[in-house]
């Protein structure tokens, strides 16, 4: 799928703006602080719903204003596909899919597909457990929106037994929490084992974008951890059994120490563990491997490629490292932020971002 206009209103700091991209490699240039990073903040919030830099909508209404608005408007292989996301300072967002306002954010996964990279990212290797489900969580949700409602639902019953577990040790615990505990099971199997064919199958796809951004150098691996079991009935009879195995525990916490919102993936660099051991280099380059391989995850389950979006990667990486990518990337249609770029692919199309406003710098060479 191809992004063929964005248009902000007054969003972060643009007052008024509409981008055509073109269907190859589009290069937003300027200087720090121009608004290079808001526009494709703006793409993301129309595909996921949200900002991937704030949980506050209000923050991307531009100062001073009461409303905002993003509308993207792509073209997918069977038509073409509207979101448009109203913000408002004194009520919750609102959005639409092709004119039609939608009731729940669900609704708008799959609707327009997008992988976002920027040098946060480094986070899905680096930081905590919690970045690595995000990254699963994000992706998996894009291409499926059951899985989106599944999460939902699975969040809320961790919710109510975590509250039970706080009320202590009474006689409500032992007559409710087993009810609790098998819904919890059967919602949180289903997570475990769609998370884990999702890490299968990136698996191989990590390794050839790992080896084609290093040269062969080095070689990656990754390993989903958490609750055992390779199909639901499995992965539901072990949750279930460690549920019950830490119960004291988790009455003691007053929180559940066990399931699918505490599991991770490791991530291994010729087998050893990136994330307490990379190096930087190596670290940034492995997230971008696992961004490039969502890309043909999604192709392969979606049927076409979704938009790639490069938030200031290049100026991270050494000219050979930014040729590969420039070259990888070619098949897709790609956004990308820089203040300079020292390779000029002819091909690209060059924007010159400057206080919240846009205009084409160079037109593609034919
Ligand atoms: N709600 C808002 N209203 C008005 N301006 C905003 C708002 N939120 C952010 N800004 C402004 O947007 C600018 C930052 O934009 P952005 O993050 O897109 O910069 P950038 O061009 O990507 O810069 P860099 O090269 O440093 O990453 C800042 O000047 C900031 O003050
Ligand atoms: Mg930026």
């Amino acid at each position: 799928m191809v992004i063929d206009t964005l248009t902000v209103k007054d969003f972060r700091n643009y007052a008024a703006q509409t981008v055509r991209f073109s269907t190859g490699l589009n290069v937003l240039a300027g200087a720090n602080a121009q608004g290079k990073t808001n526009l494709l903040e703006a793409v993301y919030l129309c595909c996921v719903g949200r900002s991937p830099r704030t949980v506050r909508d209000k923050d991307l209404i531009r100062r001073g204003r009461e409303e905002g608005r993003v509308l993207t408007e792509a073209v997918k292989r069977d038509g073409k596909t509207a979101v448009e996301v109203r913000l408002s300072k004194s009520e919750n967002k609102r959005i639409a899919v092709n004119s039609l306002p939608i009731s729940r954010i669900g609704e708008l996964m799959g609707a327009i597909n997008c992988v976002f990279f920027s040098p946060d990212e480094l986070k899905i290797v680096k930081e905590s457990p919690s970045d690595r489900r995000r990254f699963l969580d994000t992706d998996i949700c894009q291409m499926s929106k059951t899985y989106f409602y599944l999460l939902n639902r699975y969040n809320k019953i961790l919710t109510q037994r975590n509250r039970l577990l706080k009320g202590g040790d009474g006689g409500a615990l032992h007559s409710t929490l087993p009810v609790w505990d098998e819904q919890l099971a059967d919602a949180g199997a289903k997570i475990i084992v769609t998370r884990r064919k999702f890490i299968d199958k990136l698996k191989p796809l990590v390794k050839q974008e790992h080896s084609f951004l290093t040269g062969g150098a080095e070689d990656i691996d990754l390993e989903y951890e958490g609750i055992a079991g390779a199909d639901t009935a499995a992965a539901k009879a072990n949750f279930l059994k460690a549920l019950s195995d830490n119960m004291k525990r988790d009455v003691k916490h007053g929180f559940t120490g066990e399931g699918p919102h505490k599991d991770d993936f490791a991530v291994r660099l010729s087998g050893v563990d990136l994330r307490a051991f990379g190096s930087q280099g190596q670290q940034r380059t492995a997230a971008l491997s696992l961004k490039l391989a969502e890309l043909e995850i999604f192709a392969g389950e979606i049927g076409e490629y979704p938009v790639l979006l490069l938030d200031d990667v290049l100026s991270e990486l050494d000219l050979s490292r930014q040729k590969q990518l420039l070259e990888r990337i070619q098949k897709v249609q790609t956004i990308l932020t820089c203040t300079h770029l020292e390779l000029k692919p002819p091909e690209a199309v060059f924007y010159a971002v400057s206080e919240g406003t846009v205009e084409i710098s160079s037109k593609k060479q034919r």
